[in-house]
């Protein structure tokens, strides 16, 4: 007979308690404990827990750890071998998060139909038909991709051990469930078992496992926070569902660095990936409009001129609007304040709309000057001349300050064909004025910037 018992569990951190409590003890978490029912079967131990007793390690000298080298495989999709740090490491850990519909299966199925690699995609969300339908619109096939729909991760494992394929893929994290477990599939507890399970098997075998894992409301990987901790790289599929753009990011890389991130484009054949992202997220325009500014950022390691647009118009009601896409909103209002306060500019009884182009998020401070720019030129309904674009991040007290990579952001202008960019005077320290037919333009208070724009 197996006994049942019931625990609660921290959603955040995976204490388990007895009883109910409103906060957690162990993470001071409030309300996060959820009830699971748990039944421990000790009779016959699955495999998932038998992998992890394969190999007695025994301690070693570091000195007496070869280390392989180059065994990282590398794959046909740049941008995904450059956010993993050069390609895939044997026996890593990777988890993938995003949004319902944003790629996820899209990605890694494309990844395991390029070919090179004996590939196992596990399913427990989709029938084969539908992941063939999905092939098939890829438009590409191979020998050496199997399918299999199963959600026992005792099954699953036996199929990686009669396959012994090079990569496996799990999609998802949420649909597998350790018979161990009497919880259902999706519970905390599932997840720590099967994520553990899983990366004790990746670590025995040798063989790379990607995991695909469902993101809540809030934007985190639903299940324990420690999830994140098991693995040994989180990559994140952002982008807007209702624009064609989407970005890998790195979250966590045990091999590499996390200031890498790779930029596809969604296509009815996939996903496209793509090299050279300023050309896409500038929008085309035949004349020169007011409230469009050019901004040279540096997502990561990657520099990009991305477009900002901004609407002012007075509002009809009486307190106005402010909203923003792909930027915080409360550093809007910063800047605008610091507009307000610093410049003499005001944009009191004024709705203000702001837009990154590409629906993409951008978090790199330098976009500021350029998003400041277009306030401006859209409040005097005055047009930035075509071949500006600006880089700067603003203070509270009005500075222009000085940002990191001026370097790149000015040859990824100047390779673009850009002839004016802005920049904050601090930067200016062993840079020329001009660059090719690039001119800079230092600044140090946001009132030069007005004075620069409005003449
Ligand atoms: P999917 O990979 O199923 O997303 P996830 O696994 O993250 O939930 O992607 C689904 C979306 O991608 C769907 O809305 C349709 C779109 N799509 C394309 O636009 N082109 C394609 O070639 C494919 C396969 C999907
Ligand atoms: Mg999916």
């Amino acid at each position: 007979m197996s006994k049942v018992r019931t625990s609660y569990v921290c959603s955040n951190c995976g204490t388990s308690y007895a009883r109910w409590e409103g906060k957690c003890a162990s993470c001071g978490t409030w309300n996060s404990l959820q009830e699971e029912v748990v039944i421990r079967n000790n009779e016959d131990m699955p495999l998932s827990r038998k992998a992890g007793r394969k190999s007695a390690s025994k301690p070693k000298l570091l000195g007496q750890v070869e280390s392989s080298g180059t065994t990282r495989f590398v794959t046909r999709d740049m941008e995904f071998n450059r956010v993993l740090g050069g390609g895939i490491v044997p026996g890593s850990i990777v988890l993938i998060g995003g949004h319902p519909g944003i790629g996820k299966s899209t990605l890694l199925l494309q990844l395991a139909l390029e070919g090179g690699l004996k590939v196992l995609y596990v399913s427990g969300e989709e029938s084969e038909e539908q992941i063939k339908l999905r092939a098939d619109r890829i438009g590409q096939s191979s020998e050496s991709c199997f399918l299999f729909t199963e959600t026992n991760l005792d099954l699953i494992f036996q199929a990686i051990d009669e396959l012994e394929p090079g990569l496996v893929i799990i999609d998802s994290i949420q649909t597998a469930y350790s018979p161990l477990l009497e919880s259902t599939p999706g519970s905390i507890s599932q997840i720590r078992e099967c994520t553990g399970a899983l990366q004790r098997y990746a670590k025995t075998s040798g063989i790379p496992i990607f995991i695909i894992g469902h993101i809540n409301k809030e934007g985190d990987i639903a299940g324990p926070k420690l999830l994140e901790h098991i693995v040994d790289t989180v990559l994140q599929f952002e982008g807007d569902n209702n624009n064609i753009y989407r970005i890998l990011r790195t979250k966590k890389n045990r091999f590499g660095s996390t200031d890498e991130l790779g930029i596809y484009e969604m296509r009815g054949t996939g996903l496209r990936q793509v090299d050279n992202p300023s050309e896409m997220l500038i929008s085309q325009k035949d004349e020169d409009l007011s409230g469009s500014a050019i901004a040279a950022t540096v997502e990561g390691l990657r520099p990009m001129l991305i477009e900002a647009q901004a609407l002012v118009s007075s509002s009809v009601y009486s307190t106005s609007q402010r909203s923003a896409t792909g930027f915080d909103l409360r550093r809007l209002a910063m800047l605008l304040a610091v507009l307000e306060k610093r410049a003499g500019v005001h944009f009191i009884q004024q709705d203000v709309f702001l837009n990154i182009a590409g629906g993409i998020r951008v978090d790199d401070p330098a976009i500021d000057l350029a998003i400041a720019a277009a306030l401006i030129s859209s409040l005097e309904d005055n047009a930035i001349p075509e071949g500006w674009c600006f880089a700067g991040e603003i203070g509270l007290s009005g500075e222009i300050r000085a940002v990191n990579r001026i370097e790149s952001r000015i040859q990824e202008a100047s390779k673009l064909g850009f002839t004016n960019m802005v920049v904050s005077k601090y930067n200016m320290k062993g840079i020329s004025a001009s660059h090719g037919t690039l001119k800079l333009h230092p600044l140090g208070k946001v009132t030069e910037l007005v004075t620069l724009l409005l003449g």
